[in-house]
């Protein structure tokens, strides 16, 4: 089964008062000159699909200034089936997020997340490079995310596993200034590890496939060179227990949990090099894309189902050879929208293939497809 949007409504969402956009499968392309709303679209892809945005954590900024709530909603295509399932966001600051799935309230926000919208996407943002070049906190952001959209079980133990170290934290800050004696302490290692471990067996289940992907992708993209993903462990799956009571005193010093999945990383090698390090800006950006679409790959060997592809000016920086090998890859994709300030970066054969959609101080102002726009065609009606 693969699912794709096949139309998107925007109400009070960022720079949009009110606009439908229709998607087509395959390559779509979002035209616009700066500031415009080509990101902002982007983004309300994916909160309409995920229920959260990628770029803040802070539902409120979503929200069109001086309206009092924001709503997505998207009609999601079945290949096998002409049913189609009707799914929304809605948000007004202060109330609960309501997240509906042909209307009816979606069971949570991981389940939703997780599947329960009908389609998965991947997203690519320009500042994602981040995960290649920033902190391990990026990095397990990222593994996190990806083990999130295939397990809401996953989402969960994440969120009360970083919930259990912080209060370890704090009990850790009590043992120390003597409120609290060190017999409490094992209580609490019991229900962290048992949260930790379910991560771990998360991540260490996964690091394998993705590797595998991320070396095929990154060959494609940069060349023969060797990449390699090596994760590092503060303490592996067999010793975790051990390890974390083993540094009780120096984490009673400390007031701070210093062994578990929340201190992990992976490194992001190419011939041997850390990028994290020693990379350049340019192979940083192409290691990034791998990974996202070493991403894709794992989603669709795990469910069967292609994730929708959502990038943002991934054209600009890349010279004409892996221009075009994005153009094939998004082409042969169940859906990609990807954003443009510039429709030259694709040839014209590849603009005759897709849907392009042309965008204007926070509205679509022309789609066009293959090489007839609609605006023609219903020109050519009235006639
Ligand atoms: N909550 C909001 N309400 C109204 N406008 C917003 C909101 N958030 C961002 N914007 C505006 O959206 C515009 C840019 O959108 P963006 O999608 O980033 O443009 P681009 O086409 O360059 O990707 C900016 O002018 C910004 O001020
Ligand atoms: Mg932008």
């Amino acid at each position: 089964m693969t699912s794709y949007l096949r139309a998107l409504r925007l109400v009070n969402f960022r720079n949009y008062p009110d606009d439908t956009v229709l998607l087509g499968p395959g390559l779509n392309v979002v035209v616009g000159d700066n500031a415009q709303g080509k990101t902002n679209l982007l983004e309300a892809i994916s909160f309409a699909v995920t229920g959260s945005s990628t770029r803040t954590a802070n539902d409120a900024e979503v929200v069109r200034w001086k309206q009092d709530f924001a709503r997505v909603e998207a009609r999601v295509s079945f290949d096998d089936s002409s049913d189609e399932r009707k799914v929304a966001v809605g948000y007004a600051p202060g109330q609960k997020k309501r997240l509906t799935v042909d209307g009816a309230s979606a069971a949570s926000l991981a389940n939703y997340s997780a599947g329960g919208a009908g389609v998965r996407a991947v997203t690519f943002f320009p500042d994602d490079i981040r995960i290649v070049k920033g902190s391990p906190s990026d990095r397990r952001e990222f593994l996190d995310g990806l083990l999130s959209t295939l397990k809401p079980s996953y989402a969960r133990a994440v969120s009360e596993y970083a919930k259990a170290v912080q209060q370890r934290n704090q009990l850790l800050r009590r043992i120390r200034d003597g409120f609290s004696s060190e017999r409490t302490l094992w209580t609490w290692d019991r229900k962290v590890i048992e949260l930790g471990e379910e991560v771990l067996r998360g991540r260490q289940a996964a690091i394998g496939p993705l590797e595998h992907y991320f070396e095929s992708s990154l060959r494609a993209l940069y060349g023969s060179e060797k990449a390699a993903i090596r994760y590092s462990y503060s303490a592996t799956l067999d010793g975790y227990a051990e390890t974390l009571r083993g540094a009780h005193s120096s984490d009673i010093d400390r007031g701070t949990t210093s062994v578990g999945p929340h201190r992990d990383d992976f490194e992001v090698l190419l011939g041997g090099v850390n990028l994290t390090t020693f990379g350049s800006q340019g192979q940083q950006r192409l290691a990034t894309l791998a990974l996202k679409f070493a991403a894709r790959d794992h989603i669709r060997g795990e469910t069967g189902e292609d994730p929708i592809l959502l990038f943002d000016d991934v054209m600009s920086e890349l010279d004409e050879r892996r221009r075009d090998f994005l153009s094939g890859y998004f082409l042969e994709s169940t859906q990609a929208v990807i954003t443009t300030t510039n429709l030259e970066y694709f040839d014209a054969e590849v603009l005759g293939r897709a849907r392009v959609i042309r965008i204007s101080g926070g509205a679509v102002v022309d789609t066009t497809s293959g090489s007839v726009s609609a605006r023609e065609l219903s020109s050519q009606k009235k006639a």
